[in-house]
């Protein structure tokens, strides 16, 4: 096969493609394209391999160009490429469903498919509102979510994130959104390792929240167990549990979004296990499928389906749903992919090298402009201090640095996110840690 280089791709052929959360003009003016990936890395258009410190974008989690994978979808594509799931069926998302319900904790047992974090996101939105509906408190319309918050970019997912720059454009897109405070504090928790200690008390603000709208108005709470895009923010020891206590009380609805802590990123199946904290709802993507094929997914506990499928007398219960809901060839992916993270144990790997990683990242202490560095199962984030007047311009400057000396990292303004894959061995993290070592010395 021959790859495609930057010499080969003439830079017209840049133009016509609208890049997502991309500085299009600054990328296509001095591009980065990556031709091919295996294992722990990825080749650049001029013949570099580079270390994915990534995941892709969180979301690789059994390292690259996994064969069992690319085997099943191309026999499911040739056996039965397509077939609807609304008023029809076919075996593979029943059969996935099975499987992956057998993971969640709790009695989070029933599935509902979509083709993306964001779409998962709103979908789980969608359902606790029709919940409470169906259960006579149509006035529950009411969501929360978290400054500092990701959760895609529907509709649904813009408004309860907690991210200036994705909302801005859009006005009150939709309204009756409400939004807890961030956890994040460098005075109290700076270069703490793993869960900061300071901060349980913030859940409290859900309270205070009730107080204002009243809790008849309030469907559901949305967050991140450990918010990833925004830069690795973690909850402090004991905040989810709070949160999950106030929900309670308040019989609103809480949802995590797992999309990136979901399949073995903290070192169990999901966060919710990692925890000890059950939600009501999971919304996941991402390592599905090991991200060879688009999915996500959405876990309700039994109560919720329960109030749908029985809730409508007869006839379709949740007017909801993509055409490719339970695609034949997603589904077909994360069946081999689910089979990959048994054999090799990799839900719970994370645990065995969590030590390593915190080690490593905690390593950089001292280094140049490093104001904190955080870290929780195989996710880390190094904060940079901004340069005055140029916010995330030492972080883009970093990742750059990065991908021209052999790592791929993620900038979140000035901070830096790590998420490698779950196979990382010990000479992988020195490795990356090697390359950000000495992109942080070189600095300005
Ligand atoms: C927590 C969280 N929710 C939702 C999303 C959106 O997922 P997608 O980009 O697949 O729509 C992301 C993506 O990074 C995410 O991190």
């Amino acid at each position: 096969m021959e790859l495609a280089t930057t010499t080969n791709l003439p830079s017209s052929d840049l133009d016509a493609f609208w890049m997502p959360f991309t500085a299009n003009r600054q990328f296509k003016a001095s591009p980065r394209l990556l031709v091919a990936a295996e294992g722990m890395y990825y080749t650049t258009s001029d013949g570099r391999q580079i270390i994915d410190g990534t995941a892709g974008l969180w979301c690789v989690n059994a390292g690259h160009g996994r064969r069992e994978i690319a085997d099943a979808v191309q026999k499911q594509v040739m056996q039965l490429d397509f077939a609807p799931t609304f008023q029809m069926g076919h075996p593979a998302p029943f059969e996935l469903a099975t499987r992956l319900v057998e993971l969640l904790p709790g009695d989070l047992n029933r599935v509902f498919f979509t083709n993306s974090g964001s779409e998962s996101v709103d979908t789980a939105l969608k359902i606790a509102i029709a919940y409470h509906r169906l259960k006579g408190q149509g006035a529950r319309q009411r969501l929360i979510g978290r400054e500092r918050g990701y959760h895609g970019v529907n509709f649904g997912g813009t408004a309860v994130g907690g991210t200036g720059a994705n909302r801005k454009l859009f006005g009150n897109i939709v309204t009756g959104i409400d939004h807890l405070s961030h956890t994040h504090n460098l005075e109290h928790n700076a270069f703490t390792r793993g869960q900061p200690k300071w901060g349980e008390h913030l859940a409290n603000e859900l309270d205070r929240l009730v107080t204002l709208h009243d809790a008849s108005t309030i469907a559901a709470v949305i967050v991140e167990p450990v918010a990833g895009s925004t830069g690795v923010l973690l909850p402090p020891v004991g905040y989810l549990q709070k949160l999950r206590q106030i929900c309670d009380k308040h019989g609103i609805l809480l949802i995590f979004d797992e999309v990136i802590t979901g399949f073995g990123r903290l070192g169990k199946p999901f966060a919710a296990d990692y925890f000890g904290v059950i939600p009501d709802i999971i919304t996941v993507a991402k390592g599905i499928t090991n991200a060879t094929v688009p999915m996500g997914a959405v876990f309700v506990r039994e109560e919720i389906y329960q109030t749908f499928v029985q809730g409508i007398e007869n006839g379709i219960e949740f007017f909801h749903g993509y055409t490719y809901s339970g695609h034949p060839v997603a589904c077909a992916a994360s069946l081999a992919t689910l089979d990959i993270y048994k054999k090799e144990g990799l839900l719970t790997r994370v645990s065995e090298i969590a030590d390593y990683w915190e080690n490593a990242v905690h390593s950089l202490r001292g280094l140049p402009h490093v104001i904190d560095l955080r870290n929780l199962g195989l996710v880390g984030a190094i904060e940079l201090e901004s340069i005055p007047g140029k916010p995330g311009a030492r972080g883009y400057e970093t990742f750059v640095k990065c991908y021209q000396q052999g790592a791929l990292v993620r900038a979140a303004g000035d901070n830096i996110a790590l998420s490698p894959p779950l196979i990382i061995e010990k000479q992988h993290i020195d490795e990356l840690f090697g390359v950000v070592t000495d992109v942080l010395k070189q600095l300005a």
